[in-house]
């Protein structure tokens, strides 16, 4: 029996395909749906990205569309990192396939789930968290029912879609006050540790090794590490892969170190909208209801997790994809 049953929430996005893969690649990793919501793209986008991924994966858990738009915030998606399609490959693309999303949103999915097995479930979040927070809100009685939820989001100090906030909070921040605040067992995977969750080219490149070409995984994150600023500017030799996080830690817990600390978001508008704050002083409140904060990775050991997942996957879909690179992303 697998050790988690999780959810992933997911708005793929190149590092949620990594995440993905990593997740079914795992033997402790029951992946029982996963809930395609806007984010790095429009939910349209995301939504096919996440059909094609589940198909090219062979995954027959249930994908599901959630949030077409966060609560309040309306944003420019960004391009620059996961390209048009949200999906974009320097080369092949994922191949064809005949799956379609179910019809049940994804937010009702999540407390249909979490009500059918009570103290089972995990959410992973790995877009912003609005379907986690529609959850909540329509059936505020699933709170102490979910196992726990597991995101990628925040940070402690940095941001990367401002000089203070993160993308998958900032893009949806109302949404992320609402988790926070909804008494659920939480672990937030900040940018304190996943700008240092890098896999190096030579790691990225050992992902042809053996492989037939076309290699859609490989070309798929090659076009992510190309469009990497920190990668450009030498500050890192590889991109960072965000979104595995959350799934390393619950296949590999001691990859990372974590801290019990109160997390709150600002929802006011101007420099600091979206930010995540803590407060980490000896002397703070002790009453303030706290989250578990990573602030910790062992990189070369999460690489040394995540890049065999990544090869096994890119050789399962390589053998799926016969034509050329002329194919969309499932349609
Ligand atoms: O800030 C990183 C997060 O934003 C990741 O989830 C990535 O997929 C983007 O959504
Ligand atoms: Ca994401």
């Amino acid at each position: 029996m697998s050790q988690h049953r999780v959810i992933i929430d997911c708005d793929p996005g190149h590092d949620d395909f990594a995440a993905i893969a990593l997740a079914a690649q795992s033997k402790s990793i029951q992946i029982e749906a996963i809930i395609a919501v806007n984010g790095n793209a429009p939910l349209s986008h995301t939504v096919r990205n996440a059909l094609s991924i589940a198909a090219a994966l062979d995954l027959d858990c249930p994908v599901h569309a959630g949030a077409e738009l966060p609560f309040l915030h309306r944003y420019a998606y960004p391009t620059e990192f996961h390209g048009e399609t949200g999906l974009d490959s320097s080369g092949a693309m994922l191949p064809n396939h005949d799956r379609g999303a179910e019809q049940r949103h994804g937010a009702l999915e999540i407390i249909q789930r979490v009500r059918a097995a009570p103290g089972e479930i995990t959410i992973v979040a790995l877009g912003p968290m609005t379907d986690i927070a529609l959850a909540l809100t329509l059936d505020p009685g699933i709170a102490p029912l979910v196992r726990e939820i597991v995101f990628m989001g925040g940070a402690l100090s940095g941001g990367n879609v401002t000089s203070q906030a993160e993308f998958n909070i900032w893009a949806d921040p109302h949404a992320a006050a609402i988790v926070l605040a909804a008494g659920v067992r939480t672990t937030m995977f900040g940018l304190d540790v996943t700008n240092r969750a890098w896999l190096t080219m030579d790691e990225l490149a050992s992902l042809r090794e053996g492989v037939d070409t076309p290699n859609p995984l490989a070309d798929i994150l090659q076009f992510y590490a190309e469009g990497s600023g920190d990668v450009r500017a030498g500050r890192t030799p590889g991109p960072a892969l965000h979104d595995p996080c959350p799934i390393a830690w619950l296949i590999q817990p001691e990859l990372f170190e974590v801290e019990a600390l109160p997390v709150s978001v600002c929802c006011t508008t101007g420099d600091h909208f979206g930010t995540t704050y803590s407060d980490r002083r000896a002397w703070r409140d002790e009453a303030a209801p706290t989250i578990s904060v990573a602030t910790g990775i062992d990189r070369d050991g999460f690489a040394g997790l995540l890049t065999p997942a990544l090869h096994m996957a890119a050789k399962q879909i390589a053998e799926k994809t016969q034509l050329p690179c002329t194919q969309s992303n499932g349609g």
